[in-house]
């Protein structure tokens, strides 16, 4: 019995990595959350296909009853998939199942995705990082979960590029806060259902972004490398 933790990547099946597809191929068990493409699950041939979902504002089951499942599932069969989207360490719950299989001595590997934080933006050619224009990088939930005893994010980050996952339900609110501590005219932009056909893209300014028609799963860019993505757009 093997655990593997899989990064999906953002969605375009094609940038799933060879060690994700060759573990599904062998997969007896693959448990699965909302995936922006199910069409990786071919992958999996006859394995059992069990969807334990979350999608913004949905969750299907609870972190403790998927970890429970995965525990379970892991003492029957000789390998079980835990398929998440983008990287399974970058806002998927990732660590804390690896730290519920270590409990109870389940043997586990971590096979990274492409987190859809730097592939989606990379994609559209807005990069991250830009000599001269910005030499670091803050990735964000939009959404903390609001059970927490305490907010920890603050929004007066010094980096010069952040990204804001799960943005989309609070950007009015979250732009709000990232005015007290940056121009308004701050460039950003939105990729929405990034690296699949649907693909939208949407730019404007901290002070204008969130009057844009935008859905999930979308992410929000923030800083002066829009301005170089703008650029390629303008080809
Ligand atoms: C729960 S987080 C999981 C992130 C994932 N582990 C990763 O590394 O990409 C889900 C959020 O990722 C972002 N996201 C995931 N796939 C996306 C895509 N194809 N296009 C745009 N944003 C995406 C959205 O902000 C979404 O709300």
């Amino acid at each position: 019995m093997t655990v593997y933790l899989v990064g999906a990547g953002p969605g375009d099946p094609d940038l799933l990595t060879l060690k994700a597809v060759n573990v599904l191929k062998k997969a007896d068990v693959v448990l699965y959350d909302y995936l922006s493409n199910e069409k990786i699950l071919e992958h999996a041939g006859d394995a059992e296909l069990i969807y334990v979902g979350k999608k913004a504002g949905q969750h299907y089951k609870k972190q403790e009853e998927i970890n429970q499942i995965l525990i379970d599932k892991a003492k029957i069969n000789d390998l079980v998939v835990r398929l998440k989207g983008g990287d399974p360490f970058v806002f998927g719950r990732g660590g804390e199942e690896m730290l519920a299989l270590l409990e109870e001595g389940i043997p586990f590997e971590i096979i990274p995705g492409v987190t859809s934080a730097i592939g989606v933006p990379t994609t559209i050619g807005l990069p991250v990082t830009h000599r001269g224009v910005a030499t670091s990088l803050t990735i964000v939930t939009g959404h903390e979960d609001p059970t927490k005893s305490e907010q920890q994010v603050k929004w007066d980050f010094k980096a010069d590029t952040i990204v804001i996952l799960m943005g989309v339900g609070k950007l009015e609110d979250n732009t709000r806060e990232l005015m007290k501590y940056r121009d308004p005219q701050t460039p950003v932009c939105v990729i929405e259902s990034g690296t699949l056909p649907e693909q939208r893209i949407i730019t404007g300014t901290l002070e204008d972004i969130h009057t844009k028609d935008i859905k999930p799963p979308a992410l929000v860019v923030i800083g002066r490398v829009v301005d170089v993505f703008k650029k390629v757009r303008l080809q």
